[in-house]
């Protein structure tokens, strides 16, 4: 396996953590907790900064373009459906954002909002990335000519350290630790998530 595939893959794994990590807050709300902003901007910062702009910006200005390359249209098929799920992901961590901004005590409404898109959120992108690790990638490991593979490891690498920084994922891992320790994820929904019902029926 190339190292810029590895390198996503492990990034999969820590992002179903925070997704753990979002599904317990979210069910800390459910029973009545108030919702801290602190709390709702640490998810949405992730979300938005690591697992959109860090990862999905990979996928999408790094292997999706050397994919296409390779045949792969970005109008239809694989690359079009991820990255219509981006974009859905998007519009979800949006108003967790939103909401995370704003000030003073969350009110009911807000608190429905961030219950009915974290609920929303979790699913999709777990989704999401069982069909990257068991479809996408494999076949992206199948079908990028190897020279061409090495390219693409320097060019998720050097996405990394120019566009990104390595200082900032470092931090977002941080980030990352920190929810998962104050939010531990319930080790029975994991296990049934990592089943991957539905989605791609590899395993
Ligand atoms: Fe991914």
């Amino acid at each position: 396996m190339n190292n810029s595939i590895k390198n996503m893959m492990d990034e999969h794994r820590l992002i179903e953590q925070v997704l753990g990590a979002l599904e317990t807050y979210i069910d800390r709300l459910k029973s009545g907790q108030a919702a801290s902003r602190n709390t709702v901007t640490q998810f949405a910062t992730f979300f938005r900064q690591f697992a959109d702009q860090c990862h999905h910006g990979k996928e999408e200005d790094r292997l999706f373009v050397k994919m296409n390359q390779c045949g792969f249209p970005k109008e239809y098929g694989p690359i079009a459906v991820m990255l219509a799920e981006h974009e859905e992901g998007r519009n979800h961590v949006g108003v967790l954002a939103d909401i995370g901004g704003a000030s003073g005590p969350c009110s009911t409404e807000e608190t429905n909002q961030i219950i009915h898109h974290g609920a929303s959120f979790i699913p999709l992108l777990r989704a999401h990335i069982q069909k990257e690790d068991h479809i996408l990638y494999p076949t992206a490991q199948q079908s990028i000519p190897p020279a061409e593979f090495d390219q693409l490891d320097a060019a998720c690498l050097d996405f990394d350290q120019k566009t990104i920084g390595i200082d900032k994922i470092r931090q977002l891992k941080e980030t990352a630790q920190e929810l998962v320790q104050s939010f531990p994820p319930d080790p029975e929904k994991m296990s049934a998530a990592s089943a991957c019902v539905g989605c791609c029926g590899t395993h």
